[in-house]
């Protein structure tokens, strides 16, 4: 029997799929350091396991996640220790050197970290209502998950730049046309032909699959390792600033004063 022990990271595994679904609805899949590390300990348990063939990461309807817990974001954090079991970088290691297939099922949103670890997955799909969104620039921060080298490299220099520089929202059909997702389907299918995919994938041998795709990234995973490591030295940096301090702030307050700011 499967379990993380994280009320809000569900781990399951039925033919060969091994699912990491993220489950805080209450504050849009927010993550908090205990999630990062749920995710990164199943990415590990999932490759270890000889009956586990695909992983699937998916959020719940409406909601793939907001991205990371801005409380986190407030002096003394998390965010901001830079050793190597900080739980978002471990999350982000786990998710470059995971072997086997990676699968997402997205809807509703996908977020800052939300969306950069859809660049390290296989295959994406999405729902038509999901956008995503880099709001890096928006909260005084800069890109991570080593996607300021990923995403230039999956849809060009000036698509990237639209993205993690301005910030705004992009939808799923968009998302689709610059080649970020594989597919967009109405709400109530995106979820059981990801599964479906996920299935067929972890039908084909398995030795071949993760051939394939370490070939797949064997120029890349040394250098995302870097990049990830500097993009948070950075980002630990600009965190300290009293503008990105002051907008994450502003977001807590509005919160809290049940935005009415
Ligand atoms: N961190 C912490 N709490 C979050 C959150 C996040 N990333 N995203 C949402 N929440 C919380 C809200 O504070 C709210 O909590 P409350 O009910 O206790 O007040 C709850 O989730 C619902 O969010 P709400 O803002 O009311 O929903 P919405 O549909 O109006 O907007 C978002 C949803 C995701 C667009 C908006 O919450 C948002 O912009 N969140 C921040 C995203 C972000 O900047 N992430 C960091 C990326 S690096």
């Amino acid at each position: 029997m499967l379990n993380s022990q994280d009320p809000h990271i569900e781990y399951s595994l039925k033919n060969k799929v091994f699912t990491l679904k993220i489950d805080r609805p209450d504050k849009k899949n927010a993550l908090l350091p205990h999630m990062y590390r749920s995710l990164a300990a199943g990415l590990s348990l999932a490759d270890s396991m000889e009956d586990a063939a695909v992983i699937l990461i998916t959020g719940v309807d409406n909601c793939f996640t907001s991205g990371n817990d801005v409380n986190g974001f407030i002096a003394a954090t998390d965010s901001k220790e830079s050793s190597d079991d900080q739980p978002s970088k471990m999350l982000m290691h786990a998710l470059n050197e995971t072997q086997k297939p990676i699968v997402a099922a997205i809807s509703g949103m996908a977020i800052g970290i939300g969306t950069t670890l859809l660049m390290h997955c296989d295959l994406i799909y999405a729902s038509e209502d999901c956008f995503l969104q880099l709001p890096f620039t928006r909260l005084g921060l800069c890109p991570e998950a080593g996607s300021s080298s990923l995403l230039p490299k999956q849809i060009g220099h000036q698509r990237a730049a639209e993205l993690l520089l301005l910030g705004d929202r992009v939808s799923a059909e968009k998302a689709y046309e610059y080649g970020l997702v594989n597919k967009v389907l109405p709400q109530p299918d995106y979820l059981n032909y990801a599964r479906q995919k996920a299935s067929e994938l972890a039908a084909l041998p398995s030795k071949s699959v993760q051939t394939s795709k370490r070939l797949l990234k064997q120029t890349t995973i040394t250098e995302t390792r870097a990049v990830i490591d500097k993009e948070l030295i950075e980002f630990a940096a600009l965190l300290e600033t009293p503008e990105a301090q002051e907008i994450v702030k502003s977001f807590i307050n509005r919160s809290a004063s049940g935005k009415s700011g």
